[in-house]
């Protein structure tokens, strides 16, 4: 397996071995110095999160990633996954939505995480567009990117997209990494965006419970008719798939439930849903492990997995009749 420095050796100012691994450690690690409880809606809580989103950056360059050459069957499968016209206009919105957002809150701390946050969205952008073009992967023309009208539901939508996106993508990527479908350098490549994803989600639970907590009373209730109405907006728009038509007149079908939907074109593992949960979750605990536990993390998706497995297994027990209850009968 090729080591981060080899990846970046063609650079003549190439870091060091040991300059990649620290700057890789302190992205995947990190807990405030403040001691004891770090409550939603305090200073100490508000400023930790500010303060881990700053301190666990990655400062890699997507203009200077060598992209390795794939053998035919390799590329084939890289350039015909249906994701690579979502996956760039998704950066690119979350981009939009996020400094939309950040530049509408009066919090300096919260103002900072958020923007910081909005331009690692558009460095995921400018990777996916390196590879794309590298690869020569044929892409529908980007739509354009309009401001959202409503700058509050479009961050919502955004940040809880992201929380279900990211927990599924944590699996897929492991078990790509299993299955040695996709070369070790591409693996490499992407995983510093992939723990990204993980401070990203970590950055939206936290910024979510410090909002609950410091709006006033009286707004909570419509705040909280927006969240339920923006998983009913999730559920919906992961049901269809999205065409799009490119300059050439071919038609381009997107997944936009790949991270959900994807383990088929990810692996030539047989794995069953109820495992890929599983992996999901495990891959989920080990992401956050490194950061402050007193730190909040996304849930509802973990327990949705959760609640598939416990499903799967109350399934798996009536179908072959081990319920005692069902014996009995
Ligand atoms: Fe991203
Ligand atoms: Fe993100």
């Amino acid at each position: 397996m090729k080591s981060l420095a080899d990846i970046y050796s063609h650079l003549p100012d190439a870091p060091s071995e040991k300059t990649l691994e620290r700057v890789d450690y302190e992205a995947r690690h990190w807990s405030s110095p403040i001691k004891g409880p770090l409550k939603p809606g305090t200073e100490e809580h508000k400023k930790a999160v500010a303060q881990m989103f700053r301190d666990t950056f990655n400062p890699y360059k997507p203009s200077v990633i060598d992209w390795p050459e794939l053998d035919p069957e390799t590329l084939h499968r890289i350039t015909s996954l249906p994701i690579w016209d979502i996956a760039v206009q998704t950066e690119g919105k979350a981009r939009l939505r996020m400094a939309a957002y950040a530049a509408m809150i009066d919090d300096p701390d919260m103002k900072d995480a958020l923007s910081r946050n909005a331009w690692e969205e558009n460095r995921h952008k400018e990777v996916l567009s390196k590879l794309v073009e590298a690869y020569k992967i044929p892409m529908a023309p980007e739509p354009p990117y309009v401001e959202p009208k409503d700058t509050e539901w479009a961050y919502l939508v955004t940040g809880f997209s992201e929380c279900v996106d990211s927990f599924f993508a944590f699996g897929l990527f492991a078990l790509a990494e299993r299955a040695g479908l996709f070369p070790m350098e591409l693996i490499e490549t992407f995983e510093p965006v992939m723990q990204e994803e993980c401070r990203h989600i970590l950055l939206f639970a936290n910024w979510l419970a410090w909002h609950r907590a410091s709006m006033p009373f009286w707004k909570r209730p419509w705040f909280e008719l927006r969240v339920i109405g923006v998983w009913i907006f999730l559920a919906y728009e992961r049901m269809g798939l999205a065409r799009s038509i490119d300059d050439n007149g071919e038609e381009h079908t997107q997944d936009n439930n790949f991270t959900v939907t994807g383990a088929k074109d990810m692996t030539n593992i047989d794995i069953k849903v109820p495992e890929l949960m599983q992996l999901c979750l495990d891959e989920n605990d080990r992401r956050f492990a490194g950061y402050d536990p007193r730190l909040l993390r996304p849930t509802t998706t973990p327990a949705i997995a959760r609640a598939i497995i416990k499903g799967a297994k109350i399934w798996g027990c009536v179908k072959s009749k081990c319920c005692p209850a069902k014996s009995a009968a």
